[in-house]
């Protein structure tokens, strides 16, 4: 039995492609895996605040040093690290903005990515190394996009911040087997959309029933 994480961090409410994506991917999750458990959290639409002094002051700091007023800056950051650490898989969909992530996703990212909870920071021989915390998780994300040409061999792959930035971050913390989905061509519409959402949802199908 394990425990799945389904974030969207889309705005969008129906019109959402990444957001229909991931309640079909989840769906189809729960027909293959009745006894999974399933944790939602909706980043889009109930927006992460950014981090402020009080929260950099405190996450950076001995836990023990903490006044309350720093104890409380941590609060709901403690609660999405507690949430996403205890998934043992992840469905993420997220829409390219401005050729990365939405700023209300960053939000979370930068809530969750946390020294000695998500991620270590030790000295060794060679100075300092970074030590993964976040170990043995898999992760779907499943992107939207207004154009296509953004993947690699594509006219436009440099411009692409998105898939590599998600993959830098989440390895940082430990989670290198990710699987990426994309429904393209939102801008567009008609037949490039339709065909591209068509792939998606086959894709879809084929990785949960594998
Ligand atoms: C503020 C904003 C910025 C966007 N930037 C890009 C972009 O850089 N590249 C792109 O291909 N599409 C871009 N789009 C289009 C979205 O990626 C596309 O509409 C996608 O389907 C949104 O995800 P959703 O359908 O899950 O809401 C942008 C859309 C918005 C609203």
């Amino acid at each position: 039995m394990a425990h799945l994480l389904q974030i969207d961090a889309s705005p969008r409410g129906e019109r959402s492609h990444s957001r229909r994506m991931t309640r079909e991917f989840v769906e189809q999750w729960q027909q293959h895996h009745p006894n999974d458990t399933i944790a939602y959290r909706d980043v889009g639409r109930n927006p992460i605040p950014h981090l402020d002094e009080d929260w950099i002051a405190a996450a950076f700091s001995p836990p023990e040093q903490h006044t309350p007023q720093l104890q409380k800056a941590l609060r709901l950051s403690d609660q999405l690290v507690d949430e996403f650490l205890a998934a043992d898989i992840y469905v993420i969909g997220v829409p390219m903005y401005n050729f990365s992530v939405p700023s209300g996703f960053k939000a979370y990212i930068d809530q969750i990515v946390r020294i000695g909870r998500t991620v270590n920071i030790e000295s060794s021989d060679a100075g300092k190394v970074y030590k993964p915390l976040v170990l043995g998780k898999k992760m779907y994300i499943i992107e939207a996009l207004g154009d296509s040409g953004l993947q690699p061999g594509g006219r436009y792959e440099t411009m692409n911040h998105l898939d590599p930035y998600l993959i830098t971050v989440f390895g940082f913390m430990g989670i290198t087997d990710i699987t990426f989905i994309h429904v393209e061509n939102d801008e567009y519409g008609e037949n490039t959309l339709a065909e591209s959402i068509a792939n998606a949802r086959q894709k879809i199908t084929e990785l949960v029933a594998a």
